[in-house]
């Protein structure tokens, strides 16, 4: 089996994008790598930090930067914010050398996997499932479009796709 040089793995929020990507990355010997988590490293300050002093425009340049950062790392697979499809430069750097999973996962899904998180600042309001709503609409297209592989996660163990993942690669 001859393997992409990277997996990069897309979706919105509740999608299981840093699940799969660990267990995607240890079967295949690949190092794991989470935009999100290297940003917060680098900036020494959480996402819900960042995003109130900067606002999302100031993460979003951050996110771009490290995704243009990311992007020559061989062996790797990536998990990525569900808001990298939210900037056309963004594209040329998700698709660089790799193969793009769409990890494709229900409303009632991405609701029940985001319940009572605190460090995703887009979803501490009064309405979080109108706003999983709104942004599904507004980026499913836009996963769809980047993806070489969709994957439905729905009902499935994170092993479960994984395996599956592989099946396709
Ligand atoms: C965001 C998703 C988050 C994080 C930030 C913005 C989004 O990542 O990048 O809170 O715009 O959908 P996850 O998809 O890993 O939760």
């Amino acid at each position: 089996m001859s393997l992409p040089k990277r997996i990069v793995l897309v979706g919105p929020m509740g999608a299981g994008k840093s699940t799969i990507g660990r267990l995607l990355a240890r079967e295949l010997g690949y190092r794991f790598l989470d935009s999100d988590r290297i940003i917060e490293e680098r900036c020494g300050a959480n996402i819900p930090w960042i995003f109130d002093v900067e606002g999302e425009e100031g993460f979003r340049k951050r996110e771009t930067a490290m995704l243009a950062e990311l992007s020559t790392e061989p062996e790797t697979v990536l998990a990525t914010g569900g808001g990298a499809v939210m900037r056309d430069e963004n594209y040329p750097l998700l698709k660089k050398d790799s193969v793009v999973v769409y990890l494709r996962t229900s409303i009632e899904q991405q609701i029940e996997r985001t319940r009572k998180d605190r460090n995703r600042p887009l979803l501490q309001n009064d309405d979080p499932e109108g706003v999983l709503r709104r942004l599904f609409a507004l980026r499913d297209p836009l996963y769809t479009s980047l993806a070489d592989i969709i994957m439905y996660t729905d009902r499935k163990s994170p092993r479960l796709v994984v395996r599956q993942v592989i099946n396709r690669i």
